[in-house]
């Protein structure tokens, strides 16, 4: 059988998916095809939506602004999704759309394939910069890799005490992040701070040797952030593994056969590091 998958999102055009996904056909000898769907504006979304049904493709990718637009449309939500509240992945099974969101639990996949130490200690100090989409599903990937030991901080902290609520982690300031910083072993950046510009949502300057830096942001890949944590003597981790993970993830939910991302983290650089 020949399988039929999509992105929808707006704007895709540049997207890597079709890239990564057409490589995973390639690596399982699968048949199909992971072409873009973009869907302009919410106004067009139910119809949008509706050629998908009629087309019966086996499963898609939501990306932004649709993770939560597309949620009334499932039949039904794993648990990991309906936590976050977002969903980044659907596939059909029998006559149902379910939803999953595959982003969190596959940063934290790509943190621990890059980091042994990370695997092996589920008791690491972790430090969540943002509590936006990506701080909540990373939150809960970790939660479910069986993380117990994490503290979010952000310029409005309800948002952590939303995210964490139900759960035993800390809540700081971002000036209490930035004094404490050595008291943690692995730190992430969740926000959109340093997209295309040179901004940093904390100062490093107290950073301690040998902690593990990741920033999610990979436009550029090279972010300032992780230029000083380099320069502090951080090991650091960039952004785009996410959208690799989380597309290993999502085919393996689809075709429910393991699929190996080996090479593709520096395909991937120099793709991105091509359109810069
Ligand atoms: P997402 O797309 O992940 O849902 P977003 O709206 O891009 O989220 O924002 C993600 C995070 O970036 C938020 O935690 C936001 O902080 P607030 O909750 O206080 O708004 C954070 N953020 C954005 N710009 C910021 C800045 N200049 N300084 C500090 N934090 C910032």
């Amino acid at each position: 059988m020949r399988l039929t998958f999509k992105l929808i999102g707006y704007p895709i055009k540049h997207s890597l998916s079709p890239w990564i996904h057409q490589t995973f056909f390639e690596r399982t000898g699968l048949e199909g095809s992971y072409t873009l769907h973009e869907i302009p504006g919410e106004a067009v979304f139910e119809e949008e939506i509706k050629k998908l049904r009629d087309a019966e493709v086996n499963g898609f990718n939501i990306t932004a602004p649709y993770k939560q637009t597309i949620i009334p449309y499932l039949d039904r939500m794993d648990v990991t999704a309906e936590r976050v509240g977002a969903v980044n992945t659907v596939s059909l099974e029998g006559n149902e759309w379910v939803g999953y969101n595959t982003d969190g639990i596959g940063y934290v996949q790509a943190l621990r394939d890059k980091f042994s130490d990370m695997d092996r200690n589920k008791d690491v100090s972790i430090l969540l910069l943002g509590a936006g989409g990506a701080a909540r599903g990373i939150f809960h990937g970790l939660i479910q890799a069986g993380y117990t030991n994490l503290t979010l901080a952000n310029r409005t902290t309800s948002k952590c005490e939303d995210i964490i609520l139900g759960y035993q982690s800390s809540v700081i300031t971002l000036a209490e992040a930035e004094e404490n910083l050595a008291a943690y072993d692995v730190i992430i950046q969740t926000s959109s701070v340093g997209m295309n510009e040179a901004k940093q949502i904390i100062d490093l300057k107290n950073l301690r040797k040998d902690t593990i830096v990741s920033d999610i942001v990979y436009q550029p890949l090279d972010t300032q952030f992780l230029k000083q944590a380099n320069e502090k003597g951080g090991r650091t981790h960039y952004g785009h593994t996410m959208l690799l993970y989380q597309a290993q993830k999502a085919f393996e939910i689809w075709t429910n056969q393991p699929v190996d991302v080996y090479g593709m983290d520096e395909e991937m650089i120099a793709k991105i590091k091509g359109d810069q």
